[in-house]
């Protein structure tokens, strides 16, 4: 779509960076200043290559709207002019791009929406934030129950000296710090948390350097409490005084009544490792890494996806109107820092605000768009990556509870448990203690031992008692091997180790392996009457090769809807995957790390240099790059972090295929 740019100053080099990688091309641009504008074109055309058109250029909006058809103008001017520019585009029957603020008085702004409803005209306003990956991963976690009731967050929008950072800081010195920084995290909460009701009070501190010339005319300095409709009390501070490299920039910091969870920058246009920090109940914080490929933001994704609704025939003004109440919060803010007989003040319009919806109408659990040739309709959707439960490592046994602890406030959604693992009555107090993800957003992954082939409905109902849940995501048989019933299991981490391991392990008076003679299409059976008694969501099965799969499907007529196997660079059972990928059968790749001598491989720590991530990282990677879901497992919270951010390392198709080169047929642990 042809668009049009107004105004030529320092943010245009943003959106103009953006063009050659996207769908609108410039077909003018106008400035005030007529060089300015034909720098920017003349650096539009150099951009686009040799036989490029130069875009127009004017210094008068009239006459580019009277002389150029686009219908869309991206409206790029310094904050005053904001409004005006975008009423006459409006007027010239433009959808209109406005740069923050939509207007520097909420009746304007509010006007601005009217009249683009009025003549059917689409109006979109930056910022962009609410819609950027670390905002929406804070979004989606604060959605996941684990903070319980939000009541007070900490908003920060340190602006900085403009007078030493910004080449031309008039427009800022004239509107303060609300209108250009407090814009970012005030557009985030209210995408968040919905309209702010009231402001209960403000303050305006005159801070400024007396060795200035250039004074700001609106308050440097403004601290406020504001009341959502439907949502926390906030306590703001947006300042030009306080320097813009302060330990708080532009953060926000969630404290609810069950955790905490701070978001390092609402602005940011993409999410990295630290950019959300989690904490449930009295735990430490730790990073909550995005769990998507990362998907960083231009500052043009916001005209070009306001073109692409308008080429649907959308006319869209949600983010218009979520500016339009910030306008009104800034202004009520203002007004109230600045009287001295102020005793709050409701915000205008709240009703008419309309915010895209609270937290909680948009929670749903990290998934993953399915991987190539897979079923789409069958097949769980499941998080990137899990988090392996089982104690067991070496030869010994390590307690998990508190890494279940991190890695559910890390952000994993993913849990596999067993009975083996003798820890499920330690993981269900932990899901119902304060801090931890409404079960919703969670799947759970439980599995029978082989002991209880005869009695599934037993081990299944014993282990939900104990995690206390009412059903699996997913129960699974964890070898396709039936061995002679012992007892119960349960609570076997508080056994001694021998104890267990004869109830478990059992074997016959001679030493050998104790099994039953058991069809493992009658255990098959059970298990899928297990659903059918809603004991649990979908079936699986681990530990099982293509031809047993195959054949034990052919058999009973039951298909899995998760497969578990031991799957990493040596063993990648391509077979397998493929055969379970093209019905909609999810294959969970269990141990992808502890292969000795894995992390060690030249192959995987050249790959992992080349994509600056982890040994670790780039192996799960590995799984992740073909639809497989690596459960890794770790009592080490920088570890577990670091496999959960896996999920946004890229491979390349070579850097795959270097990896792919490992496989070794006769892999055996
Ligand atoms: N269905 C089955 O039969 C079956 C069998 C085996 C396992 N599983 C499941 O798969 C899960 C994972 O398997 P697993 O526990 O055997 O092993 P794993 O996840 O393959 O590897 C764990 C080992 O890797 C280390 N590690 C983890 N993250 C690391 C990182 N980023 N950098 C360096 N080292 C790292 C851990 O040490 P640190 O603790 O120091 O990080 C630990 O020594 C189990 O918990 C279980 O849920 C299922």
């Amino acid at each position: 779509m042809n668009c049009l740019f107004v105004g030529a100053g320092a943010v245009v080099r943003e959106y103009a960076a953006g063009l050659p990688d996207s769908s609108l091309s410039l077909a003018a641009v106008c400035d005030r200043e007529r060089e300015r504008a034909a720098d920017l074109a003349d650096a539009v055309a150099d951009a686009a290559g040799a036989d490029a058109v130069v875009p127009a250029v004017y210094a008068d909006l009239d006459a580019m709207l009277a002389a150029e058809d686009a219908p869309l103008v991206v409206n790029l001017t310094s904050h005053a002019a904001h409004a005006d520019v975008t009423r006459a585009c409006l007027d010239a029957g433009r959808h209109v791009f406005s740069e923050k603020p939509l207007a520097l008085d909420p009746d304007e702004a509010a006007a601005l929406v009217a009249r683009a409803a009025e003549r059917g005209l689409a109006l979109g306003c930056a910022p962009l934030a609410p819609d950027c990956d670390a905002q929406r991963h804070a979004r989606t976690l604060l959605a996941d129950g684990r903070l319980g009731g939000v009541g007070l967050v900490y908003a920060t929008a340190h602006v900085g000296r403009v007078t030493e950072w910004h080449e031309r800081p008039d427009s800022f010195l004239a509107v303060g710090p609300l209108y250009d920084g407090a814009v970012y995290p005030l557009s985030v909460l209210v995408d968040w948390f919905g309209p702010v009701a009231r402001v209960r009070s403000a303050d305006a501190v005159d801070a400024w350097p007396a060795r200035e010339s250039r004074r700001p005319e609106a308050p440097p300095h403004v601290e406020a409490t504001l009341e959502f409709a439907e949502g926390p009390v906030v306590s703001l501070r947006a300042s030009l005084y306080a320097d813009h490299r302060s330990r708080e920039f532009y953060s926000l910091e969630c404290h609810g009544d069950d955790g905490t969870l701070y978001l390092e920058d609402a602005g940011a246009m993409a999410a990295d490792r630290e950019s959300v920090l989690a904490r449930g109940g009295a735990r430490e914080s730790v990073a909550a890494p995005h769990p998507r490929p990362r998907r960083e933001r231009t500052h043009l994704d916001g005209p070009a996806s306001l073109a692409r609704e308008i080429a649907r025939g959308d006319r869209p003004r949600d983010t218009a109107i979520r500016a339009a109440h910030v306008v009104a919060v800034c202004a009520a803010v203002e007004a109230e820092a600045t009287d001295p007989d102020g005793t709050g003040r409701t915000v205008a319009g709240v009703d008419a605000a309309g915010p895209s919806g609270a937290v909680g109408d948009r929670a749903a659990p990290a998934t993953r768009p399915p991987p190539e040739g897979r079923r789409d309709d069958a097949a769980l959707r499941l998080p990137p990556v899990g988090f392996g439960c089982s104690r067991y490592r070496d030869g010994t046994y390590v307690d998990r509870v508190d890494s279940v602890a991190t890695a559910l406030d890390a952000g994993y959604r993913l849990l596999d448990s067993a009975e083996l693992y003798g820890n499920e009555r330690r993981i269900g107090d932990l899901l119902a203690s304060p801090g931890s993800p409404d079960r919703e957003g969670l799947f759970v992954l439980g599995k029978a031992w082989n002991t209880n082939h005869g009695r599934l409905r037993e081990a299944c109902e014993g282990s939900l008692g104990e995690l206390g849940l009412d059903a699996f995501d997913c129960y699974a048989l964890h070898w396709p091997d039936a061995w002679a019933y012992t007892e119960p299991l349960r609570e076997l981490a508080e056994r001694p180790v021998a104890e267990r391991e004869a109830l478990t392990f059992p074997e016959t008076d001679d030493g050998e392996r104790a099994t039953a003679d058991r069809d493992l299409a009658a255990t098959w059976r059970d298990l899928a009457a297990l659903r059918e008694a809603g004991l649990t969501r979908t079936i699986g099965i681990c530990n099982v090769g293509l031809e047993r799969l195959r054949s034990l499907v052919a058999e009973t007529g039951i298909e899995p809807a998760l497969v578990q196997v031991e799957r990493h660079p040596y063993t990648p059972r391509r077979d397998l995957v493929a055969w379970c990928h093209e019905r909609g059968i999810r294959v969970v790749a269990h141990s992808p790390l502890s292969a000795p001598g894995l992390l060690d491989e030249p192959a995987v720590r050249e790959v992992a240099a080349e994509v600056g991530a982890s040994p670790a990282a780039t192996v799960l990677a590995w799984n992740v790059a073909d639809g497989v879901v690596p459960i890794p497992s770790s009592v080490d919270p920088d570890h577990v972090v670091d496999n959960l951010a896996a999920a946004r390392v890229t491979l390349t198709p070579a850097q795959r295929a270097r990896l792919a080169d490992l496989a070794d047929p006769g892999f055996e642990r």
